[in-house]
């Protein structure tokens, strides 16, 4: 990424690469990176509005939009007329899985959750305990690994989507890239990333706070290249908050783009956050 960014300080970076060399350049940076990332989410509440950095009101405009999307995909992809499908689904960097629960296992049959914060996991596990959930009873959470994304290989062959929301900040522009190219194995024939996140306008901002990054619409497009995923579809966030970050849904497909949906250019960390 060739754009300058900033820090949350304010400092200015000529480049990613520079920004890089600096807070993760040799081994103990990068354990170091890794290590406060996490260390920021364990101090946090397990409550909605903890993982949504206290922004929990943009949990239905959220929800909401998503559930658009993921529909739009399903038709597409898995059409109720045409076949008997057991769908499931993995849910990355879940929090209290505030998105499991609001949305996906309404839609999947299987959910496997995936977050690196003990007491959020525990508090997802709660959350989606078969007694506080009302679904049918052929829609289940399966699976919970406590562990983070950048040391992760899902089973070949066993998700029709891979959900990645408000976390990919978490990671290196290496460990990104290394992760999908991975993951891809992990989907079914015709499966897909779905990943929503906040945008920068341009380049890059750095979050000294909890060490995550947000990454332009160019950045993630040339990260993309790099792990050989198209664009399926694409969209814009609306009705959150003017002071926070663009947020984009992205759908991503290994296969050959067959749709890619453009959004029109507009004005303008890791959760829903504030532009510094
Ligand atoms: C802003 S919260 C979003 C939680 C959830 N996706 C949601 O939308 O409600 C960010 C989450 O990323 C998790 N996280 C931090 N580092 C991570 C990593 N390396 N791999 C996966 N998840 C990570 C945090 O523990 C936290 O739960």
């Amino acid at each position: 990424m060739e754009a300058g960014g900033l820090d949350s300080d304010g400092r200015q970076f000529n480049n990613a690469e520079e920004m890089w060399r600096e807070e993760v350049g040799d081994h103990p940076k990068k354990t170091e990176w890794y290590h406060k990332g996490v260390g920021y989410w364990e101090g946090v509440d397990a409550s909605v509005d903890g993982v949504l950095g206290g922004y929990g009101h943009v949990n239905e405009p959220d929800i909401k939009s998503s559930e658009a999307f993921l529909n739009t995909l399903l038709d597409d992809r898995f059409p109720s007329g045409e076949g008997n499908w057991h769908l499931v689904a993995l849910d990355c960097g879940v929090g209290i899985g505030r998105v499991t629960k609001n949305l996906l296992i309404r839609y999947f049959n299987e959910v496997d959750l995936l977050e690196p914060v003990s007491h959020f996991l525990e508090a997802a596990r709660e959350n989606l305990s078969p007694d506080n959930l009302i679904v049918l009873d052929s829609h289940k959470a399966s699976n919970f690994y406590c562990v983070p994304l950048q040391e992760f290989t899902p089973d070949a062959g066993r998700y029709d989507v891979i959900w990645v929301q408000w976390c990919i900040g978490h990671l290196t522009d290496d460990d990104f890239v290394s992760f999908f190219k991975r993951a891809k194995d992990g989907l079914k024939p015709g499966g897909l990333f779905v990943l929503k996140e906040n945008i920068a306008r341009t380049g890059f901002v750095l979050d000294k706070e909890d060490r995550s990054i947000t990454r332009s619409d160019l950045y993630f497009k040339e990260l993309f290249d790099c792990c050989r995923l198209h664009i399926y579809k694409s969209k814009d966030q609306k009705g959150f908050p003017e002071e926070l970050f663009q947020v984009k849904i992205y759908a991503l497909t290994p296969d050959l783009a067959k749709r890619v949906n453009r959004t029109r250019p507009k004005a303008q960390t890791n959760r829903p956050g504030i532009i510094r």
